[in-house]
């Protein structure tokens, strides 16, 4: 398996050379490379490169391009988080996470006897948390950045003017939200009007869409900075608008956010170093607690998709997961998380010598007192320098709230879906209860995003990250140890099939075409419990390849609208 991988990878390295070269899924190129689940997006990455730009300033100006072109995830009005290795492999993250806002209480999604009042923590104006992206884009701007800040808002602030062709994705969505509207005028009644032009009428594919109101929210933070969006005008109307619509994020709130830089948590595997965020994720610790206990069980016995594989995976995942129910949450409010421990390899060697070849483990609910949920997107970069930054940010569902800001053309997350909601309550359904990641106000929900960089020689080797809620974590671990174990091309890694487990609900998902009903029949014999879904993860990757010095990158199937494009 190893070998095949590795004279694949050679043979694609020797035939290419310092040109760019796409194919279905991958390119290939020498100076710089920007993925993305959105080539609108990515193509304003890539002018950002040629310009002379380097990874971070096209990650700002990709960022805030996709708040116009990719409204389902892309965001002004969400949170996210960003892994940063420059060439040299210094390693620093950013967090810019959404926060509670300071009226915010632990139960404040309960009705009188306790109860969690339905949709209210994700599907109503107090699910919105205080917005990160801004400051977050504006600090590792300010820190990182080589352009000026006017040059990488620019684009965004062009798109949304001038108009972006109108996607067929966005397009299906559009007449959705009509349709469902329709049959009840008060369901999704700020995104009814999103996607339509001046006379009223839903723009077409093809068509230029513009978005005025946004345009001029961007360009007070072009000539504002943060402040631009965090205080004056624009947080006097989001605040007013909160107000008329019963959300609770006030002008004090938006004041008061700030973005942190945080070192990175860091583990090995082998020969390669892993870089990736540390709580207020939950992404990175786990997927290195996971990382360690795969590298204790020598991958000679775990045949590449075999039933052992999964099934291993399976028990990786149930075992990290419970560790993540029980320890994480803000790090802000949770000083003695004991990352050290989760950390350690001889406990994960530990972890993973009790596990069974042959027989599924049980998860207990009443081990800890678990939650999260379904839009985010992930994109990788790598300047002329080889510097690379893993960019993960999301709204959480699919256009966050579904509630887009009166008058200023964004739409607003509902992240605060991503705190426990039921203090004390950990069901076997996957509610989890515990207390580091209970509401507080100004405290960050606990997130699943895992934007990751793995280090080979001290250098940038391999970028990436998901969407995917919870299964986040699992998707980005499958992905890097099909890289790092077995060799794998990265396509290869990103397309292969991927399993979530996440202790509980006690259950394996799977994607649906790509197990084989031999090896669901095997892992059904061992007492797993097999949940066939229709994907998972939607992974957008670079791998370095430092023999030829070419750079790999690779936009998942998942996102047919979805680029790598290189120079
Ligand atoms: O921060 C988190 O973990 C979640 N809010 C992410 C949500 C998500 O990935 C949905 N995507 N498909």
């Amino acid at each position: 398996m190893k070998q095949i991988y590795s004279l694949r990878l050679l043979l694609l390295a020797g035939v290419l050379c310092l040109f760019s070269h796409q194919t279905m899924s991958q390119t290939y190129a020498a100076e710089g490379m920007v993925v993305t689940s959105n080539r609108q997006g990515a193509e304003v990455g890539l002018a950002v490169l040629k310009k002379g730009g380097n990874a971070i300033d096209a990650a700002v100006a990709t960022s805030f391009a996709m708040a116009v072109t990719y409204p389902v995830a892309g965001n002004i009005g969400g949170g996210g988080f960003i892994v940063y290795m420059q060439a040299n492999g210094e390693t620093t993250t950013i967090d810019f996470r959404e926060k509670a806002p300071l009226a915010a209480t632990a139960d404040m999604y309960l009705d009188e006897h306790g109860d969690l009042i339905i949709n209210e923590n994700h599907l109503s104006p107090k699910a919105i948390g205080v917005p990160g992206t801004v400051a977050g884009l504006y600090l590792a701007h300010s820190k990182y950045g080589s352009l000026s800040w006017a040059d990488v808002i620019q684009p965004a602030i062009d798109l949304a003017e001038q108009g972006t062709e109108m996607l067929y994705s966005n397009y299906f969505t559009a007449r959705f939200i009509e349709g469902r509207h329709e049959q009840n005028p008060e369901e999704m009644k700020y995104m009814n009007e999103f996607f339509r032009d001046d006379a009223g009428k839903i723009v077409e594919p093809g068509e230029l869409w513009k978005q005025p109101d946004l345009a001029k929210t961007l360009r007070a933070i072009r000539d504002q900075g943060a402040d631009g969006f965090y205080k004056g005008e624009v947080a006097a109307r989001l605040a007013g608008f909160m107000k008329e619509i019963g959300g609770l994020i006030t002008e004090e709130d938006l004041a008061a956010y700030e973005a942190v830089e945080r070192p990175p948590v860091h583990g090995t595997f082998g020969e390669y170093d892993i870089y990736s965020m540390p709580p207020p994720s939950s992404g990175g610790v786990t997927l290195i607690e996971m990382l360690n206990m795969a590298e204790s069980v020598s991958d000679d016995s775990l045949a590449f998709n075999s039933a052992e594989y999964y099934h291993y995976l399976a028990e990786f995942m149930r075992r990290a997961y419970t560790d993540r129910a029980r320890y994480l949450g803000d790090p802000d409010f949770n000083p003695d998380i004991p990352l050290n421990e989760i950390l350690n390899k001889e406990r994960a060697a530990r972890l993973a010598a009790g596990i069974d070849p042959e027989k599924a483990s049980v998860s207990d609910s009443t081990q800890v007192q678990l939650p999260e949920g379904t839009n985010t997107t992930h994109m990788s970069f790598m300047d002329k320098d080889g510097n690379a930054v893993s960019l993960t940010y999301t709204l959480e569902y699919s256009y966050g709230s579904r509630i887009v800001a009166g008058g200023l053309g964004f739409v607003l997350n509902n992240e605060m879906g991503d705190f426990n909601p039921v203090p004390g309550v950990t069901t076997s359904t996957g509610l989890i209860g515990s207390a580091p990641n209970q509401i507080a106000p100004g405290k960050r929900m606990l997130s699943s995003m895992t934007p990751t960089i793995v280090a080979k020689d001290g250098k940038p080797y391999l970028v990436i990250g998901s969407p995917g809620g919870r299964t986040i974590i699992n998707t980005v671990f499958q992905t890097v140890y099909n890289v790092l174990a077995f060799d794998m091309a990265l396509d290869a890694a990103i397309e292969a099939p991927k399993i979530h487990h996440q202790w509980l609900p006690d259950q394996i998902l799977f994607e649906r075409d790509k197990v084989s009903p031999d090896t669901q029949a095997l892992l059904r014999a061992m007492g797993h419990k097999l949940i066939p879904v229709n994907g998972l993860g939607d992974l957008n990757g670079i791998l370095v390849e430092p023999r030829q010095n070419l750079i790999i990158g690779v936009s998942d199937s998942a996102s047919p609208e979805g680029a790598a494009l290189g120079y």
